[in-house]
């Protein structure tokens, strides 16, 4: 398990699961939340494409458990349904592809559905400004070079929102928060080639006379992350954040 689900089952010993939402499913969440002692268990993704991904991943879903497509965005989506336990595991991150500036409002969707908590995983952003460490800033560049080739490419970036922003929104939607905790990262050499391989697999889709430059700066970046990450054991930073909150 991973230190943040460790985390949020500390948080939650003393409470039962009950009903649980995982609003914004995957693998990851997924896997943890079946080993739980949940009543019921929803889980909801955007993408048919993620629901055949869980189910080779994992298996059927046992009795309890329900996986669920649809978009938050459309306001008969689950309309009415409370949840005892929401989990949302990089849900808003994710928004931007299924609903573009829905960030807020999804917020608000998350204070209709919880009758007792929310965890809230989230990343803050790192392509924004450039950091001051070797380290950051070559997660930088990774992140900066990831984002161009999605949008050259046509497709949407992930648009994440830091720590504080959510925060005042979830205030603002009529929660009241119970703890708030940050992990910092250590990116590994399996992030950097996971986000240049993903630069790699869309060079058919950028425009023909810049893809030979790109081609050869992705593999010298690829290099140079590598070796620095070899050198610092591993690269070192931002940090992903859990809010815990509750219904005022
Ligand atoms: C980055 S993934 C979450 C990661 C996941 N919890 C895991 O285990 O790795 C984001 C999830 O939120 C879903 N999602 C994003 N925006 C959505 C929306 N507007 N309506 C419904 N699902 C949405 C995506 O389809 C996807 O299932």
């Amino acid at each position: 398990m991973s230190l943040i689900f460790d985390h949020i089952a500390g948080l939650n010993s003393a409470r039962p699961w009950g009903r649980v939402l995982d609003a914004g499913t995957g693998i990851n969440s997924l896997r943890w939340l079946r080993g739980l002692p949940a009543d019921e268990l929803t889980a909801v993704t955007g993408a048919d494409l993620m629901v055949r991904r869980i189910r080779d991943a994992l298996g059927p879903s046992p009795a309890n458990e329900k996986i669920v497509t649809g978009n938050w965005a459309d306001p008969d989506f689950l309309s009415g349904k409370r949840f005892d336990t929401v989990v949302a595991d990089y849900l808003i991150g994710a928004i931007d592809g299924f609903a573009p500036y829905f960030q807020d409002e999804m917020i608000g969707r998350l204070r209709q559905l919880t009758a007792g908590r929310l965890y809230l995983v989230g990343l803050e952003p790192y392509v924004v400004e450039k950091p001051g460490t070797p380290a950051g800033e070559i997660v930088f560049r990774i992140g900066r070079l990831r984002d161009t080739f999605l949008l050259l490419s046509g497709q949407k970036p992930y648009r994440e929102f830091p720590l504080v922003w959510v925060e005042k929104q979830l205030a603002a939607a009529g929660f009241s928060i119970v703890a708030t905790k940050r992990f910092p990262i250590r990116y590994r050499a399996r992030f950097v080639n996971a986000q240049l391989d993903m630069c790699v697999n869309r060079l058919h889709l950028v425009p023909d006379d810049l893809r030979s430059a790109l081609a050869a700066h992705v593999e010298t970046l690829r290099a140079q992350a590598l070796a620095l990450e070899t050198r610092l054991d591993g690269l070192r930073c931002g940090f992903d954040y859990v809010i815990t909150a509750e219904p005022c």
